[in-house]
């Protein structure tokens, strides 16, 4: 299969882990130059009390200086419901442009719903710098990326790839975690399937980077594998198991699934490109809707 980039180019990745959260966030550095990207940040919030830090945020923000890099892209790969984003905050500090996928359209008209939101929620994406259409491509530095499509877990998740790694977000855990839940609104479990297999045919030998990892049966976190470890040794979707056996499993399984405990405060804030919504007198203000997700 051709591909629109050199897949031989190494990026230097460094991963940062919040255990709060299980997710990991990547700086991934062009070979060549000092420009880098962000993948998938997360803020700290407290949200019994309400309270919001940055301590995590404030580590990725004190390894890009230290390395006297050059922040091109804070990338998201799909609309997370159990963290929340710290791109606002992060290209505050350090530039860089915010994308996500196109379908954040969907999601934002679907949650817009879910929360009410009045007509100054504007549905159309254009609270992010740059929206990905499924073969898009773009540079950090001389490096060249581009982003696959990869639906399920939720409508615009996608697939970015930087010569020899491919940071897959929610589409697939470690072989041993398997595949992230499909069960949320807009999320379809065989659409999930079709993605999967997406990122499967990509090169055996290709990095593949996680957005979580969880540490299943009380082995160490770990967020890298490979496209044929994938292939050969993941639980749900590996050694040739179908379509109908994957769907079957996914939907038995999301339907024993609690809500991740941040999926409130996370969509309000993620649909947003990482802007805390504010009040009418334009305090920073969450809400909690009753009974609808
Ligand atoms: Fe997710």
């Amino acid at each position: 299969m051709a591909y629109p980039v050199n897949m031989t180019v190494k990026p230097e990745i460094a991963a940062f882990f919040d255990p709060q959260t299980n997710t990991i966030s990547y700086v991934v550095k062009d070979p060549d130059s000092t420009a880098c990207a962000v993948i998938d940040s997360v803020l700290d919030i407290d949200y019994a009390a309400g309270r919001i830090t940055y301590g995590h945020a404030d580590e990725i923000i004190s390894h890009i200086k230290a390395k006297g890099l050059t922040l091109e892209w804070i990338i998201e790969t799909h609309v997370h419901a159990d963290h929340l984003s710290a791109a606002p905050y992060i290209q505050q500090k350090l530039g860089g442009k915010i994308g996500i996928g196109d379908k954040i359209m969907i999601v934002q008209d679907t949650f817009g719903k879910v929360f009410n939101e009045g007509t100054e929620f504007q549905r159309d994406g254009s609270q992010f710098d740059r929206l990905f259409a499924d073969g898009d491509t773009y540079n950090v530095g001389t490096m060249e990326a581009f982003v696959i499509a990869t639906p399920g877990h939720t409508p615009a998740c996608m697939t970015h790839v930087f010569g020899d790694a491919a940071f897959v977000g929610d589409t697939l855990f470690m072989p041993d975690g398997g595949s992230a839940r499909a069960d949320f609104p807009g999320g379809d479990a065989a659409t999930l399937y079709d993605s999967i297999q997406k990122v499967l045919q990509l090169p055996d030998t290709m990095r593949l980077f996680m957005c979580h990892d969880y540490g299943p049966n009380g082995r160490d976190i770990r967020w890298e594998t490979t496209v044929a470890d994938e292939k050969a040794h993941n639980i749900h979707v590996g050694a040739g198991k179908t379509r109908e056996e994957f769907v079957k499993m996914r939907t038995e399984r999301d339907e024993k699934l609690d809500m991740p405990k941040l999926i409130i405060p996370s969509l309000q804030v993620n649909m947003r490109a990482g802007d805390i919504p504010t009040d009418k007198d334009g305090r920073p203000m969450l809400k909690v809707p009753v009974n609808a997700i």
